[in-house]
């Protein structure tokens, strides 16, 4: 069992991490150690700093001793690292938990009430969470917090994932209490680190240039990111890493965060005034505030801690291996999924059936699988500006209708699947005729619109329901076996016509829980069907979706130099099977690029491979190109999808980039390497592969070349940038 409990500390250990915390004064959870692991910490002596300090409140009722016995020390809770600290006591830093109570007060003091260890682990009541499967190593730890005079309780709950070094925290409260309470702030986990000298990273961006990687040294004050958009957005993922000023890809202590949710969220660190660090991960407290009746429950969303002992690189694997294994799901989760082709960029809104089954015939000619039809095949959606809500086919357009469509793709042999973007509604549509008090509003306040459209209230279920059965009606009519499930604009005038007032600031988080709900009644209805999720490109690609959604269009840049970058900053958290690729027309419709078609198909290909143009433009040398490239990714997929992932070079510190897949069995490595532009009389570059077997020899498929193990680890590959936009790939056997 990865859980110990010794004299009141509770010991979580992963293959390769020890996240400990004890019980001072049988009241209070302090914090002692996450990092590599530790057999027992024995005498509390020199892990906190018990000395009072001038100028801090004294949290008079915890007298302690070093030896743990009751001793005339006054303890200032700020000095302490907390497990879970709550406002209105000593702690004046940012806490984890405010609520406000029935006559106003907004004090909370959570003592230590008890505890549980288990094998496996629970599902989240309503929300997106990791899983364990029967004979995984997999235990749970719940704590219980209670506030005495208040009855509230807190149950914080720490699963443990031994072979993925990962911690899944999560916190329900359970209002034991005869009053009802206003939730104000209720992170998912809160970590106190010693000392400041941590750098933080997170994936930020914008449309069509998600996930940067951006790094920075944590000096004293706040530095976080957010998400107030109503979506995860594009603009910052729900991840942050804290490493060690020396951590690099391969070395150096890291500490991933990442956050099963899809909305509003904050993930921050304050470094406070004695140059502790203070990690908070949770739903934004911005404009939130949950009532909670008395005898009633609220989960929070969880949030996956992976520690790293050897760099982000290690880092990544894990949450590769976890996102991949035990948050993905359904009949697709392990399956090799189809090659799809878009017609989005092909012919945008203007199509007709004849257009569509040209697309497919020459695709299936060249291998493609799936034949997916985007936007404007409902309503008279002719332009962005009508239709949304009403999912019923367009007969202008496909006078056979969906599944006559479907049904000629599918004697083609091939898949046939569908756009939808069922949040949404058209203020020119059926649906908001009749419903125009459906859409996410607050009254006598203007309608802001994104995309000319607005958002379908999903807090409302007779709104979800609507969305259930008009998708399941299209889905019930049609061979369809895929689904693209789009989300194109961000929320304003958050609020909704069914909600109390006093219920109003619950608004954003039970929007999630709404689309959560409906997402996994059609997933679960549909097995079949292999949903891929999108918004505006990669707007919500977080392990929230993953749950319900195996794969997520990545960006709707599918320029093969941006994509480097976005897929680069993606890998850092996401398996390389979740990310949505597609080889697009030059000149790029997002930048303007002509990258060749040969780094276009390398770059899509370590993703979940597709493409999206109008094959018929090919030349026929490029379409042959097309067919090879459809071929060696489907004989590779599985190394890239379930191997190893090293990334070698990175795009946003050079020229080029490097990633090496090695496969599960060890027997296979893939070697990617692109340029972005050519450099006269270039430099060597000297690639030295990793996680290979040093005691083994290598084959070079291209040219029968053998190498050591350990010279391409220690010595490498030298590569030189020639042209510009261009890849190679080398594929090295293990000699057996
Ligand atoms: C979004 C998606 C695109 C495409 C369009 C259709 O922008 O990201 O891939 O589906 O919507 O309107």
């Amino acid at each position: 069992m990865a859980i110990r409990v010794e004299e009141s500390t509770f010991y979580l250990e992963t293959k390769a991490s020890s996240y400990i915390f004890t019980v001072y004064d049988e009241k209070y959870l302090v914090h002692l150690h996450y990092g590599k692991r530790i057999g027992t910490v024995g005498q509390m002596e020199r892990i906190v700093d018990l000395d009072p300090r001038p100028g801090f409140m004294a949290d008079n009722a915890a007298y302690f001793g070093m030896d743990g016995s009751r001793a005339e020390q006054v303890v200032c809770a700020e000095v302490l690292p907390q497990e879970y600290p709550c406002y209105g006591h000593g702690d004046l830093r940012s806490p984890a938990f405010h609520a406000q109570y029935k006559d106003g007060n907004r004090i909370t003091e959570f003592h230590y009430a008890g505890y549980r260890v288990f094998e496996g682990k629970k599902a989240l009541k309503g929300l997106p969470a990791t899983y364990a499967e029967p004979g995984d190593r997999v235990s749970t730890l719940e704590i219980d917090l209670k506030d005495e005079l208040t009855g509230l309780c807190a149950v914080l709950s720490y699963t443990v994932f031994e072979e993925q070094d990962a911690i899944a925290r999560s916190v329900r409260f359970e209002n034991g209490g005869k009053d009802a309470i206003t939730l104000q702030t209720v992170m998912s986990a809160n970590v106190d680190f010693y000392g400041k000298d941590w750098d933080l990273t997170h994936l930020d961006g914008s449309w069509a240039r998600e996930r940067h990687i951006h790094k920075n040294p944590l000096t004293n004050g706040y530095q976080g990111i957010d998400s107030k958009r109503g979506a995860s957005s594009h603009v910052h993922n729900p991840f942050i890493a804290l490493s060690g000023r020396d951590a690099g890809e391969e070395h150096g202590d890291v500490y991933g965060f990442s956050l099963v949710y899809s909305g509003n969220f904050i993930a921050e660190a304050d470094v406070d005034q004695l140059d502790m660090t203070r990690v908070r991960i949770g739903l934004h407290p911005f404009d939130f505030a949950w009532k909670l009746d008395a005898g009633d429950e609220f989960q929070t969303p969880e949030v996956v801690m992976v520690y790293s002992d050897a760099g982000f690189g290690k880092m990544s694997r894990r949450f590769h291996d976890l996102y991949r294994t035990r948050l993905c799901r359904g009949a697709y989760r392990d399956a090799p999924r189809p090659v799809l082709i878009n017609n989005w960029e092909a012919t945008y809104f203007n199509f007709n059936e004849e257009k569509i089954l040209n697309i497919a015939k020459k695709a299936k000619s060249v291998g493609v699988d799936l034949m997916v039809l985007d936007d404007g095949w409902f309503g008279k959606r002719d332009l962005d500006d009508c239709s949304l809500g009403d999912w019923v086919v367009d007969r202008r357009k496909l006078p056979d209708g969906i599944d006559g469509l479907a049904n000629k793709v599918v004697e083609l042999g091939m898949q046939f699947g569908l756009w939808f973007e069922p949040e949404m509604v058209s203020p020119d549509s059926d649906l908001f005729r009749a419903h125009p008090d459906w859409c996410i509003h607050v009254a006598n306040r203007r309608l802001s619109l994104g995309r000319r459209q607005l958002i379908l209230d999903l807090s409302r279920q007779d709104v979800c329901a609507y969305i259930i059965d008009a998708v399941a009606a299209v889905l019930d009519s049609a061979p369809i076996t895929y689904v693209k499930w789009d989300m194109n604009r961000n929320m304003t005038e958050m609020g909704s016509a069914l909600l109390a007032p006093e219920h109003q600031a619950e608004f954003a988080h039970r929007y999630m829980l709404g689309l959560y709900y409906v997402m996994e009644t059609l997933t679960t209805r549909f097995p079949q069907v292999l949903f891929e999720g999108c918004s505006g490109g990669g707007g919500r690609f977080d392990p929230g979706m993953l749950y319900y959604m195996p794969q997520i269009w990545t960006s709707d840049d599918s320029d093969a130099v941006e994509r480097l970058f976005i897929q680069y900053g993606t890998s850092m958290v996401y398996p390389a099977g979740t990310m949505g690729a597609h080889v697009s027309a030059v000149p790029n419709h997002q930048v303007g690029r002509t990258a060749s078609i040969k780094m276009r198909g390398d770059v899509a290909m370590t993703g979940q491979f597709g493409y999206e143009l109008d094959l018929a433009l090919l030349s026929d040398e490029e379409l042959e190109a097309v067919r090879g490239q459809i071929q060696q990714y489907k004989k590779y997929r599985d190394i890239i999808h379930n191997g190893a992932l090293y990334r070698l070079r990175s795009p946003f510190e050079g020229n080029n980039m490097a990633l090496e897949y090695v496969s599960q069995d060890g027997n296979t490595v893939l070697l990617f390497y692109y340029t972005v532009l050519a450099k006269p009389n270039p430099a060597v570059e000297r690639i030295q592969l990793r996680g290979l077997d040093t005691n083994a020899n290598y084959i070079l498929e291209e040219s029968g070349a053998q190498f050591g193990g350990d010279r391409l680890m220690h010595l490498g590959l030298n590569l030189k940038d020639k042209e510009d936009f261009s890849s190679r790939v080398f594929v090295f056997k293990k000699k057996q």
